[in-house]
């Protein structure tokens, strides 16, 4: 009895079939009531006492194995006739989601393009910044209540985060000869509540031109060109009398209102004008305080907020939006660039 039980083992375990119909009839020739193990146990009691045990046990292995074979076969043939069914060669692809840039760095990299198209290089400078070129350089003298125009967040006495790309001018002015055209965006830090219209950290972008005989009217002219170019043909601007310490005359530049086109609305107060940036001739202090005689040079300079462009450019009424990485707020985005 145990010498037939061997043989029939070797063909349970080499059996293999992915046809159900022959699983099944391997089902039917092992395990079915006429099968060739349900014989073998029908023997069972024919089998000497001695060798009860080790048949019993020989049995049962070989019925299981017999069973799992059955259950692992049709279990395949099953998956496979499934994934069949769900394979469609035709179908199309899965989509995914195209990431899109951020409403900032569009913005940012307009302003790059439209000075640079006009032969503005562009310039970077550090973020961690000291009082030399955040302050001292650009005609804030210490103790000078023009400090406070800013409000610092001070790393130590005389380091800070930079309030202001126009620490950039100065590095700039250090590091090169005139003709120059350099225009630095960066981030700028400022101990200031976060609310609509503030935050402690922002985004800036600084533009500096120094040559022979620039005079305001090269400043008016450039302005015009990339208001513009950012918000449109039809697009005005005013300059304002301002007070910076760097510059000399200074002004504040607005654009004609985009909502009413200048008629006047609640965007604009009524006045028709939107302030977008600090400007003025660069003050002789700070070319000398960077190593350019301003008996033979002068320039301008101009500094704007990349988020204020941005309000203005896609009519955003909280500042906070572009810093909360809201997914419904940043798709709008999609199709900008
Ligand atoms: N640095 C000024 C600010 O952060 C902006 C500014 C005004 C920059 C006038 C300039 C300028 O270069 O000429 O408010």
């Amino acid at each position: 009895m145990l010498i037939k039980v061997d043989p029939i083992m070797d063909e349970v375990n080499s059996f293999n079939s992915s046809d159900p119909n022959e699983i099944e009839a391997f089902r039917i020739k092992m395990l079915g009531k006429k099968g060739i193990i349900t014989g073998l146990l029908a023997e069972f009691r024919n089998v000497p006492i001695e060798h009860k045990k080790e048949f019993g046990q020989k049995i049962n292995l070989l019925k299981k194995a017999a069973q799992d074979k059955v259950v692992d076969l049709k279990a395949r043939v099953g998956n496979s006739e499934s994934s069949k069914r769900d394979l469609d060669l035709s179908m199309s692809g899965e989509p995914f989601e195209l990431g899109s840039r951020h409403p900032l760095s569009i913005v940012r990299k307009d302003i790059l393009d439209i000075f640079t198209r006009i032969g503005f290089s562009i310039s970077e400078g550090p973020e961690i910044e000291d009082d030399f070129h955040n302050f001292t350089a650009l005609n804030f003298p210490e103790e000078h209540p023009a400090r406070d125009m800013q409000d610092t967040f001070f790393i130590d006495k005389d380091i800070a985060l930079r309030t202001h790309t126009s620490s950039v001018q100065v590095r700039v002015m250090e590091g090169s000869k005139p003709p120059i055209r350099t225009i630095s965006p960066g981030r700028v830090f400022r101990n200031e509540a976060i609310s609509a219209r503030a935050h402690c950290i922002f985004h800036q972008v600084e533009g500096l031109y120094i040559e022979k005989d620039v005079s305001f009217a090269d400043l008016k002219q450039t302005l015009l060109y990339f208001a513009k170019e950012i918000f449109g043909e039809e697009t005005e601007i005013r300059l304002r009398p301002s007070y910076f310490p760097f510059t000399e005359p200074s002004a504040e530049v607005d654009v004609s209102c985009q909502i009413c086109s200048g008629k006047g609305c609640n965007v604009c107060k009524n006045t028709g004008y939107l302030e977008i940036m600090g400007c003025g001739m660069v003050d002789p202090n700070v070319l000398e305080n960077c190593g350019i005689d301003s008996s033979v040079y002068s320039g301008f300079a101009f500094g704007m907020g990349i988020e204020r462009i941005a309000m203005l450019k896609y009519q955003v009424n909280d500042l906070r939006h572009f810093f909360e990485n809201d997914l419904r707020f940043l798709k709008q985005f999609k199709s900008a660039h």
